[in-house]
């Protein structure tokens, strides 16, 4: 756990307009002052970004947040029910919302959330605003999970590295828009759908085809460098097998006892592990039922062609 000390000079560094990288529930992400349209830039170029797509704003609480986006009602029951926690939520701007257009790419909308790691939770006191956090990795490889797998894809590109130890969920979080009239899904992540419908009372729409290019919309994404085969059932020759469940093949599994959120919790450190050695990687079937819907997109993403 970070000391009190490098919370602050995390805090200093994000002030004059540096990077931080610090810990979530989630992923480790890549923090800049919000509000500094110059330390928003460099947050894309840090990571190799193609385009600027849009951030995440991460703040304290669910007061923070509304200073900075409009809340209908159904947004703010999510937020009361899930935050601190795996959520983001895209809404409307304030009419006086300071946060750098750059980070709505131009949008007239924010994503927002409040994140549950106490690093994380101490480090947006410590600086007092909202902190935009893509994750800490170079863009379309293997989000990290750990403060050595942003060392290794990012390395002198950040000026701090908080280590708060591996991330508990694991993968990235739920985004969900409410910038029309029906709540919906842009991005399955660490909180399952079925949560989400059963605290809403509504099914959550899917996600349409828009104008909008956001990271985790592209085909190729969350790319080892070895090559992915899905839906697995036994390994061929040459390849290094991830298994799930009954499905085991060899040292590797996301979860030996089936459990979900332990999987997704392992999805990218064991994605990170096997790539160090493997050329090609097999993974078992993943059931599609709570954060096995957010794993199989990461997987689906992470073996589609390569651009
Ligand atoms: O768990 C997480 O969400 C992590 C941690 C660090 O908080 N952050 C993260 O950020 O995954 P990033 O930049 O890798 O993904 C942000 C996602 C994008 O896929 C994009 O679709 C969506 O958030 N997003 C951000 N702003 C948006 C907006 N104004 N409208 C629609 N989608 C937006
Ligand atoms: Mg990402």
């Amino acid at each position: 756990m970070q000391r009190n000390d490098d919370i602050a000079h995390a805090a200093a560094v994000l002030r004059q307009g540096g990077l931080v990288a610090f810990p979530t529930e989630t992923v480790y992400g890549l923090g800049a002052d919000a509000c500094n349209d110059t330390a928003v830039a460099q947050v894309f170029a840090a990571k190799g970004r193609p385009q600027f797509n849009p951030l995440i704003a991460h703040v304290a609480d669910l007061a923070a947040a509304e200073k900075l986006g409009q809340f209908p009602p159904l947004a703010r029951k999510l937020a009361q029910a899930f935050w601190p926690g795996p959520l983001t939520l895209v809404v409307e701007r304030t009419a006086d919302c300071p946060v750098s257009r750059l980070a709505s790419a131009g949008l007239t909308s924010l994503a927002l959330r409040v994140p549950s790691h106490p690093v994380a939770i101490a480090l947006l006191h410590a600086f007092g605003g909202p902190i935009v956090a893509p994750s800490a990795n170079a863009s379309g490889r293997i989000s990290p999970t750990t403060a050595a797998h942003v060392r290794a894809s990012l390395g002198s590109g950040v000026a701090m590295i908080l280590d708060g130890g591996p991330s508990k969920v694991g993968v990235e979080s739920t985004v969900v828009s409410f910038l029309d009239d029906v709540p919906r899904l842009l991005r399955p992540g660490g909180l399952s759908r079925e949560q989400i419908e059963t605290c809403l009372g509504v099914p959550l729409a899917s996600a349409t085809a828009g104008p909008l290019h956001a990271p985790g919309q592209l085909e190729s994404h969350y790319a080892p460098r070895a090559t992915l085969r899905l839906n697995a059932i036994a390994p061929e020759a040459g390849e290094t097998y991830l298994g799930f469940g009954g499905n085991a093949h060899g040292p590797h599994t996301l979860s030996a006892r089936g459990d979900l959120i332990e999987a997704a919790a392992n999805l990218f450190g064991k994605l990170h592990e096997i790539d160090a050695t493997a050329k090609a990687i097999a993974v078992a079937p993943i059931p599609e039922s709570g954060l096995g819907e957010a794993i199989n997109d990461r997987l689906r993403r992470a073996a589609a062609p390569r651009p």
